[in-house]
């Protein structure tokens, strides 16, 4: 929670569930649920529109139990979620959108590709470093 503002509400957390489910149904595609090879919860992982500078773009986002932190379970399911977005989906630009003390997001990011862009403030306020990639068309 270090980057993050504060613990979701327990009706946020519900919201976010909703919002997924919606973005499968409408989109195809949102933050899915990342289990280990046992099936045991690690996190999550996926894609989300979000808007950055009044432009909706495609982000990769990411989210690991602490407990299961530095094995590689981020970078292996962030670089499926970019894969995703080019075979699956046609996406030509992949963004995150990363606080900009975050490292180990950072590493996360650069590690599938993605490099800084620019600077930008988003959700409501808070600086960022907007992390790109140009995906390659198949
Ligand atoms: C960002 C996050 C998802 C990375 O998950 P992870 O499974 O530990 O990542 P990986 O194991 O694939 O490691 C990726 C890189 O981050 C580095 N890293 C992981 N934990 C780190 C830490 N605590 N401090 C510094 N670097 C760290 C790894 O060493 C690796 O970089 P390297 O190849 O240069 O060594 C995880 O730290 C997390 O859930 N953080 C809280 C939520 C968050 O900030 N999400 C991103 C929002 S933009």
């Amino acid at each position: 929670m270090t980057y993050c503002p504060r613990p979701k509400t327990r009706q946020e957390a519900m919201q976010w569930i909703d919002w997924n489910r919606g973005l499968y149904q409408t989109h195809g595609y949102g933050l899915w649920l990342l289990t280990n090879a046992d099936g045991d919860f690690v996190g999550d992982c996926g894609l989300t529109p979000q808007v950055v500078d009044g432009v909706t773009e495609l982000e990769v986002g990411y989210h690991v139990l602490p407990a299961l932190q530095g094995r590689g379970y981020a970078t292996e399911a962030a670089a499926a979620s970019r894969d995703f977005a080019r075979t699956v989906l046609g996406a030509t630009r992949l963004i995150a959108i990363i606080h900009p003390d975050n490292r180990p997001s950072q590493r996360v990011a650069e590690k599938i590709g993605l490099r800084p862009d620019k600077r930008a403030t988003v959700h409501g306020g808070r600086d960022a470093v907007i992390y790109a990639a140009t995906l390659a068309p198949l």
